[in-house]
């Protein structure tokens, strides 16, 4: 089989780069080794960036999510029971769009689908071959067959644990990683969002998060220990936990139900440079992992696929090598400043273990700071709602 663009993974970052190459006459093959369930059933972003939300549409997947997403306008930081209030639209004249990376990950196969894209699920043993040469091809087996794919170029786009980022010979790769001594224990569950804006809740006693997906289906996170396992923690103790986490007003108010969804996560923060090697482009959690705290994961792909995109439509248009040359330097810039943006607001917000008097000061005087600072709050939202691409 030959094609123009291999991508390899069918998440969020492989789909819409399909697409976008598609909707220009860019053929691409994508190989996914999960199957379209299991990669519908992972819960996890849900905040969209407007660069996101841009793309979405070019891409023509934009229906549903211009139906069904919810604009927001601003988020509330607190600390026990002060409130800060950081609105987007009077900082930085911008909005984010709730819509769950499910949903986009479904609109997107949809589209793929409905194009006669060519998707090869289930993949086993992938292998990039040769991308150090003008003739890259990827092997791999699919029902015990082995197949070959050649092709001009080769998008990894397999996450965090895919092949791309390895076939990058070590001497040649440089990862910078932070593992934070915590995690975060998610559930989803079908009731009423405690509040119309995201919470960023700080407390004495860990961090939580109150966000949503639509109006009877909300989503929320506490601080966790990296030791705890999803079965020790019933919804009673999810529950408890979280409203002591939250501010009173929003405590007394929330309605609790059964989780439909329960999982942890580990917080990190990792890059890995460059982000191409001859053919080979890395995109998204390939390349890079941010904490959740400020909801960069998701969005910082997009920009890896609007950079890499770009690239190749002027690259197959007229020959033109300026942005194929200039993707990992011009991804990178971005992605630095998403990772700094994470990394700042979960050091804000989460207890350390082991943290010192000074260093918990240190958490509260940037919290008022915040509080009373116009200037910091515009920092605040100009970061959150994304940096221009
Ligand atoms: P992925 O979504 O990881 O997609 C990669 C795809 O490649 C997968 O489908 C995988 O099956 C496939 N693949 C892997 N290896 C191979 C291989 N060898 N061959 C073929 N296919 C392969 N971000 C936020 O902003 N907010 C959140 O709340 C949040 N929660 C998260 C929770 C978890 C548990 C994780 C892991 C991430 C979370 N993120 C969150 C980050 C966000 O979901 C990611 O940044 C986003 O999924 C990146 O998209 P991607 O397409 O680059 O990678
Ligand atoms: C969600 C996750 C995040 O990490 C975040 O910062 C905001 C929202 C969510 O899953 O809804």
């Amino acid at each position: 089989m030959r094609t123009q663009v291999a991508i390899i993974g069918g998440g969020p970052s492989g789909l819409l780069l399909s697409q976008l190459l598609h909707l220009q006459g860019i053929d691409t093959v994508v190989l996914e080794r999960k199957t379209k369930d299991y990669v519908l059933g992972r819960i996890r972003a849900g905040v969209l960036e407007i660069g996101l939300v841009n793309q979405m549409r070019a891409a023509g997947v934009a229906e549903r999510m211009d139906k069904e997403g919810i604009i927001h306008h601003g988020t509330v930081i607190s600390y026990g029971d002060d409130q800060i209030g950081i609105n987007f639209s009077d900082h930085v004249d911008a909005t984010v769009m709730v819509y769950g990376q499910t949903e986009v990950t479904r609109d997107l196969y949809a589209a793929r689908e409905a194009m006669n894209g060519k998707i090869v699920f289930d993949v086993e043993g992938v292998q990039i071959n040769d991308a150090d040469t003008d003739a890259p091809y990827v092997t791999y087996t699919v029902d015990g067959s082995e197949q070959r794919l050649d092709c001009d170029y080769v998008a990894g786009c397999d996450g965090f644990h895919g092949v791309s980022r390895q076939t990058i010979p070590a001497e040649t790769r440089r990862e910078y990683e932070k593992v934070y001594p915590f995690g975060w224990l998610g559930i989803l569950s079908e009731t009423p969002p405690v509040h119309d804006e995201l919470i960023y809740a700080s407390s004495d006693i860990g961090f939580a998060l109150c966000s949503m997906r639509n109006a009877n289906l909300s989503r929320y996170y506490v601080q966790c220990d990296l030791s705890d396992k999803v079965e020790n923690w019933s919804d009673a103790a999810f529950w408890d936990a979280l409203k002591r986490r939250i501010p009173e007003e929003h405590a007394d108010n929330l309605i609790t139900g059964p989780s439909i969804e329960k999982s942890i996560a580990p917080l990190r923060s990792f890059v890995s440079e460059p982000m191409k090697w001859g053919r080979l482009f890395l995109c998204g959690d390939a390349a890079h992992i941010v904490p959740p705290t400020g909801a960069k994961g998701l969005n910082t792909a997009a920009s890896d696929v609007h950079y890499l995109s770009q690239a190749l439509i002027k690259f197959y248009d007229n020959g033109d090598q300026a942005g194929i040359d200039g993707y990992s330097a011009k991804a990178l810039a971005r992605v630095w400043k998403a990772e700094r943006f994470s990394w700042w607001m979960t050091s804000l917000l989460h207890r350390f273990p082991g943290q010192s008097d000074f260093d918990f000061k240190m958490q509260q005087a940037e919290v008022a700071f915040l509080k009373d600072n116009a200037n910091a709050q515009a920092v605040l939202a100009q970061n959150y709602v994304g940096l221009p691409y």
